[in-house]
């Protein structure tokens, strides 16, 4: 069967580790990357991007930023621009993690203002949404995900061409130690699907969908095997660069 869409791992290092650190991390992950075919990401703080895209160069590592601004430039004092990020060789980038959404105030709006931004930039948004535990307890998950979905489809549409990612990310999950089930990730990114191959059409058959939320390698294995998951967000089993060689390897496994 042709491949449609890739497999990706990405590494959320969130507030973790230093800039020193970088290029040491980056050694040890691409050692141990020889045997996996899946596209790999690690998505370091801002002052760690020109160690991280020096560190990956001539690797199939790509660097991401974790947030950027919904502005160009000019006067916003601690905001970070797409054209910044672009000029130190970042590729990706995560818009509206659900830290962002809920601890910073990004409402759907910003979200999809900065999807935008770094489309436009070519970047790739690897966007995140994902239900709360009350959302899920009173059986509120798809109509959750409809609303935080429905101002992308409306930028995608606009940029038909250009790659994007979304990672599903339930917040009950994230952090938390326990992953959502095989089934329960299944379920909720078939269903997203649905909503993209409705929006979208054609072009639905190319987005990557992934799983985030308490992913390690003693559970990869499990949810790589499910037909709807095409790779993983993950947070704190990242930080150890054979732990996320092993996801990454999980999800090659699953794929041959
Ligand atoms: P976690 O974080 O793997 O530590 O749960 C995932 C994320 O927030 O992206």
């Amino acid at each position: 069967m042709p491949k449609v869409r890739d497999r990706w791992a990405i590494a959320n290092w969130k507030m973790n580790l230093l800039p020193s650190q970088t290029a040491g991390y980056l050694e040890r992950l691409r050692a141990r990357l020889q045997e996996t075919q899946v596209s790999v990401a690690v998505c370091p703080p801002y002052p760690h991007l020109p160690a991280a895209t020096a560190a990956a160069a001539g690797s199939r590592i790509r660097i991401g930023a974790q947030n950027l601004s919904d502005r160009l430039q000019g006067a916003f004092t601690g905001e970070v621009s797409a054209a910044m990020l672009q000029d130190v060789g970042v590729s990706l980038v995560l818009v509206g993690h659900s830290e962002r959404r809920r601890l910073f105030g990004e409402d759907d709006a910003l979200v999809a203002a900065k999807m935008r931004v770094a489309l436009e930039h070519g970047l790739c948004p690897v966007v995140c949404v994902g239900e709360g535990l009350q959302e899920r307890k009173v059986g509120q998950t798809q109509l959750w995900l409809q609303h935080q979905l429905q101002p992308l489809w409306e930028v995608a549409q606009a940029f038909p061409q250009a790659p994007w990612l979304i990672a599903y990310e339930p917040i009950w999950a994230i952090g938390t130690g326990e992953a959502a089930t095989p089934s329960i990730a299944q379920e909720t990114i078939a269903f997203i699907r649905v909503q993209a191959e409705q929006h979208l059409g054609d072009i639905a058959a190319t987005l990557s969908i992934l799983y985030g939320g308490s992913v390690d390698p003693g559970n990869a294995s499990p949810l790589a095997l499910q037909p709807a998951i095409d790779g993983f967000l993950v947070g704190g089993a990242s930080l150890n660069p054979e732990a996320f060689a092993a996801i990454a390897e999980a999800l090659g496994a699953a794929e041959a």
